[in-house]
């Protein structure tokens, strides 16, 4: 259709040549608007256009358009119906199949066309197919090299429109780059790790954490969908020993490998406080304990004798001679002297006579306890050894 607009005239004839002399009438009846609309007519040919203005005097001399006029077929102008879900960024995963369809309109055909960042499409990774009322972008198996901004353009002559599909192809995670221990006390341990080299082309959306006890291996979650990159982890069991380990995540998942603290964390039985360890003797004492016993003695009326032993303990024990179950003391009797230094015990019985045979005990004492060692003192009669020697020669 051609739109004429003229607006010099209250009455108006349009006539249209075939040459310039062979004018004739574009409207039936004289119209009063100063606006019509040539209707029906073929595309490609060029009319001349005039105007006369008639009233009851007459027709005025026609005003006419200098330059024919080219009757051009513009059905609709050229537009990409971008579905709603496209207006943003369009997320799929590698391996993914993308089929987008997006329907187009214009009259005359509009020719269509694609880049991807302003380059054409590779046509190894997306394949274009384009029909009457659509234009669909196909990729088989998206790779991440797939992510970008495509642009579809439908254009007619002059016209065009243009709408670009942001499309993002996402995988998972890679494993955070680290972890470390960093501090434990009490039942808690500290934990830091850092962001995985590759965040599968998508951020990352948090964090996985676990333990496991050496002694069983089995991996527990404590954490899940953890943002930080760092935790305490609590409530460990003492005398248990920890490995930790902490997996990435993304809208794609958890990332399939993961990092694992190098060193392990032991909860110790001993729960310090950051109190410096309290310096412990080691403790050396002991009951006493005779490493040298009493061995029974025999010797001869008048003639000096010594019991011996040894004992050991701490505290340094006491030591007390008894015979037949009495004490003996020294003060009392010049017959004995006692002495004990080193450890040594000696009894000397000075010039025993013939009762001073009998049943001796050497007992050791002190605060952790008491032992005896005991023995038998003969005293025999001078020249009793020589008539036992003489019996036992008969
Ligand atoms: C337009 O032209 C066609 C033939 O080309 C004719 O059949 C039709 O009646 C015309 N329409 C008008 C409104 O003049
Ligand atoms: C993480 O680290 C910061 C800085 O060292 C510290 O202030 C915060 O307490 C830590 N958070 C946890 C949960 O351990």
């Amino acid at each position: 259709c051609l739109l004429l607009d003229h607006n010099l005239l209250l009455m108006s004839f349009v006539h249209f040549p075939v040459t310039a002399e062979d004018w004739k009438a574009a409207n039936e009846d004289l119209t009063v608007s100063c606006r019509y609309v040539i209707k029906n007519q073929t595309t490609g040919d060029r009319l001349l256009i005039r105007v006369v203005a008639v009233n009851p005097g007459g027709r005025s001399p026609p005003a006419t358009i200098a330059d024919p006029v080219l009757v051009k077929e513009v059905g609709a102008r050229p537009k990409v119906r971008l579905p709603r879900f496209l207006r943003q960024r369009y997320v799929k995963k590698v391996g993914e199949k993308i089929n987008i369809v997006i329907p187009y309109s214009g009259k005359p055909k509009p020719v269509v066309s694609w880049l991807k960042d302003g380059q054409p499409l590779d046509s190894k990774r997306a394949n274009i197919r384009t029909s009457d009322r659509d234009s669909i972008l196909f990729i088989r198996q998206a790779e991440r090299v797939d992510s970008g901004s495509y642009e579809m353009c439908v254009k007619v002559d002059d016209f065009e429109d243009k709408a670009a599909i942001i499309i993002q192809i996402i995988e998972l995670p890679g494993p955070p780059a680290s972890i470390k221990i960093v501090d434990v006390w009490g039942f808690n341990v500290a934990l830091e790790w850092t962001v995985p080299k590759d965040n599968g082309n998508t951020e990352i959306t948090g964090y996985t954490v676990q333990k496991a006890d050496k002694k069983t291996g089995d991996w527990f979650n404590i954490l899940e969908h953890y943002t930080r990159l760092n935790a305490t982890i609590s409530d460990l069991i003492m005398g248990n020993t920890y490995t930790f380990r902490v997996f990435a995540e993304n809208k794609c998942g958890l990332s399939e490998e993961c990092a694992v603290t190098k060193g392990e964390a032991t909860i110790v039985k001993e729960v310090i406080d950051y109190k410096p360890t309290p310096f412990v003797e080691h403790d050396f004492t002991e009951a006493p304990k005779f490493t040298t016993v009493l061995n029974d003695r025999s010797t001869t009326v008048g003639y000096s004798t010594k019991l011996l032993c040894s004992v050991r303990g701490c505290p340094k024990p006491k030591i007390m001679w008894m015979k037949n179950k009495m004490i003996l003391n020294n003060m009392d009797n010049p017959k004995y002297r006692m002495i004990s230094t080193g450890g040594i015990c000696t009894l000397e019985i000075r010039k025993p006579g013939p009762y001073d045979g009998g049943e001796y005990v050497c007992r050791a004492e002190n605060t952790l306890g008491k032992v005896d060692t005991g023995c038998k003192l003969e005293v025999r009669k001078p020249g009793q050894a020589d008539a036992d020697k003489d019996k036992k020669e008969q």
